[in-house]
């Protein structure tokens, strides 16, 4: 039974859902943890001593290609489960900029991966390097990318590998927008989001 002091029970539908389901749930933190590890995997990779760079980008590598598979699946998951609709007292400005939020992170779940990929295919030495995934079987590289003229997988090379930093940075800006909205609606708004998005 909610009472009506309960953040969860305030939408605007009672038929429609006020959490999230369980798979959401543990696809959207499993994702948001692998994300999180890989930014500092990529980040630390340039300062750390030479016999630790192979196995830390490899680990980035795997941890990345995860991540794409975990997030097609949940895309799916998003495109066929309603998810609980915000509180009805939120302003609409802020529904606007949480839904724009969301939309660009499941773009940026599909992205970064895919600028990693694309970068590590056009690499020169990709051939002799074959990719494994932690270890355990060869994950292929994008064979169109890899068939290209050395120049220029080259320049491509350097191109995906500059988007991929971007879009990075445009991960670090919505991460912030992101965490620092529901802790908005935590301790300023006292309307808990969290409760919908945990276990
Ligand atoms: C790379 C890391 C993360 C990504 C890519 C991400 C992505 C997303 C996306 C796309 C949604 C919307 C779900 C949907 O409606 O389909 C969402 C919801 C949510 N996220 Fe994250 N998230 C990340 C990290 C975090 C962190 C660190 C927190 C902790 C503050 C957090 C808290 C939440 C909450 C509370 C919701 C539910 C919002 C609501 O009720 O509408 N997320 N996240
Ligand atoms: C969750 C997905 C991923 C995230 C969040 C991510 C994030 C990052 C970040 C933040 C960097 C550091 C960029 C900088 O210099 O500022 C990086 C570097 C890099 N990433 Fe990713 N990445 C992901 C997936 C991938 C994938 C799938 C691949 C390849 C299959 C990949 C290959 C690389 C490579 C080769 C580097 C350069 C490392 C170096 O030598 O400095 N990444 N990544």
């Amino acid at each position: 039974m909610t009472t009506p002091a309960d953040p969860l029970a305030e939408s605007t539908d009672a038929a429609a859902p006020r959490r999230y389901t369980r798979t959401a749930i543990t696809l959207h933190w499993l994702i948001a943890l692998l994300m999180i590890v890989n930014v500092v995997l990529g980040l630390s990779a340039d300062s750390l001593p030479d016999d630790w760079v192979r196995p830390v980008i490899d680990t980035h590598k795997s941890i990345g290609i995860t991540v794409l598979g975990l997030a097609l699946l949940r895309i799916l998951w998003r495109v066929s489960h309603r998810p609980p609709p915000l509180p009805r007292e939120f302003p609409a400005w802020e529904k606007l900029a949480a839904h724009l939020a969301h939309f660009v992170l499941y773009l940026l779940m599909i992205a970064l991966p895919l600028s990693g990929w694309l970068h590590d295919s056009a690499w020169k030495d990709a051939a002799t390097h074959p990719m494994q995934w932690f270890g355990l079987f060869q994950w292929p590289r994008i064979g169109y990318v890899m068939q290209l003229a050395p120049t220029l997988k080259e320049t491509l090379h350097d191109r995906f590998g500059a988007l991929h930093t971007w879009l990075g940075y445009a991960l670090y800006a919505l991460l912030a927008m992101h965490i620092g909205g529901a802790l908005k609606h935590e301790w300023i708004d006292r309307k808990s989001v969290f409760r919908r998005m945990t276990p």
